[in-house]
């Protein structure tokens, strides 16, 4: 199978962030391509997730942690606009994309059908990502994640540690079986969970957890179902400690062009898409 691709030009608006080699990239000049990537495996991770590989013949482009990627649902009566999807991991050596799916419609459905050498077509990278601490080796970054909210905290973790910083990794999710990825997690830093059902980590919410209160963090990174991002904000604040919340609004285009996933900020509207995903929760009008 040929994989073929192509690229669109995006008016960015230009938001600064530094790399873990510590470049400076303009987001603005961050080329989106769309892709026909081909899926080196689609493993089922439990019956609601699955963990799919893609690669393609030429070198991946840049993706920076908390982008996602626009994925077109193919086969789907049902399915019109593409699903917006984290960027879970890019493993760089094989020249591989993850992306970590929970099947909640029919869009997500069908996409978890998809088998080794299949297409999957993508526009990526989308979204501005988190922010890189400027001087990682004296920054104790806390990165919470609830539900497939995980997805995106593999990539920041990875990147955070080959800036120099050890992160510290705080997963929530129902039950001991929705909590993903685990044993790539350990690899980054440590590790702490909780359950509502109480069968793993502490139980209860993230928000909950003893370690908020026994650790200190200078930098707070969440993504997750919003009233848990919401608790979390309020922690941050509360603690003056630095936060960025990567949001999950309902999307169309992906681009900045349909409006339909905008978030009122202290900007005015802005879309989560494009302005976003990820807002220092100081720019969100929340009731925090
Ligand atoms: C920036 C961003 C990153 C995302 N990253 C991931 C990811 O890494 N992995 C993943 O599995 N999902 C992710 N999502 C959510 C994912 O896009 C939706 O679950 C998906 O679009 C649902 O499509 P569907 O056709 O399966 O379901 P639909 O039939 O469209 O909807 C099924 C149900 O899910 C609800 N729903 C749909 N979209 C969302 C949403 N964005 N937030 C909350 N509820 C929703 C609908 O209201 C409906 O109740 C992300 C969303 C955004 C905006
Ligand atoms: S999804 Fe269309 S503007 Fe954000």
């Amino acid at each position: 199978m040929t994989a073929k691709s192509s690229t669109i030009s995006i008016n960015f608006s230009i938001i600064r962030v530094s790399l873990p080699d510590k470049r400076i990239y303009p987001l603005k000049f961050m080329k989106k391509f769309i892709l026909d990537l081909v899926v080196t495996q689609n493993e089922q991770l439990h019956s609601n997730y699955v963990l799919i590989k893609l690669t393609h013949a030429n070198p991946l482009p840049e993706m920076l942690p908390g982008q996602f990627a626009e994925i077109r649902i193919d086969g789907s009566n049902t399915t019109f606009l593409r699903r917006p999807i984290s960027i879970n991991y890019v493993d760089r050596a094989k020249n591989e994309l993850w992306l970590l799916v929970q099947l909640v419609g029919d869009g997500t459905r069908k996409l978890a059908t998809v088998k080794p050498g299949d297409t999957v077509n993508a526009v990526l990278p989308l979204g501005n990502g988190f922010t890189m601490p400027v001087a990682p080796e004296n920054t104790h970054p806390l990165l919470i994640g609830g539900g497939v909210g995980t997805a995106p905290m593999l990539m920041l973790g990875a990147a955070l540690k080959a800036a120099g910083c050890t992160p510290t990794f705080l997963l929530g999710a129902r039950s001991s079986k929705d909590l993903l990825q685990l044993d790539e997690f350990v690899k980054l830093g440590e590790v702490f969970t909780t359950t509502e059902d109480g069968t793993a980590g502490e139980k209860g919410y993230v928000t909950q957890h003893s370690i908020l209160n026994t650790r200190k963090f200078d930098f707070i990174y969440t993504c997750g179902p919003k009233p848990m991002m919401v608790s979390v904000a309020r922690h941050a604040k509360a603690n003056h400690i630095e936060c960025e919340a990567s949001l999950e609004n309902m999307m169309a285009c992906g681009v900045g062009a349909c409006l339909c996933c905008v978030e009122n900020t202290d900007e005015g509207h802005l879309c989560v898409c494009k302005d976003g995903p990820v807002f220092n929760i100081k720019k969100l009008l929340w009731q925090i």
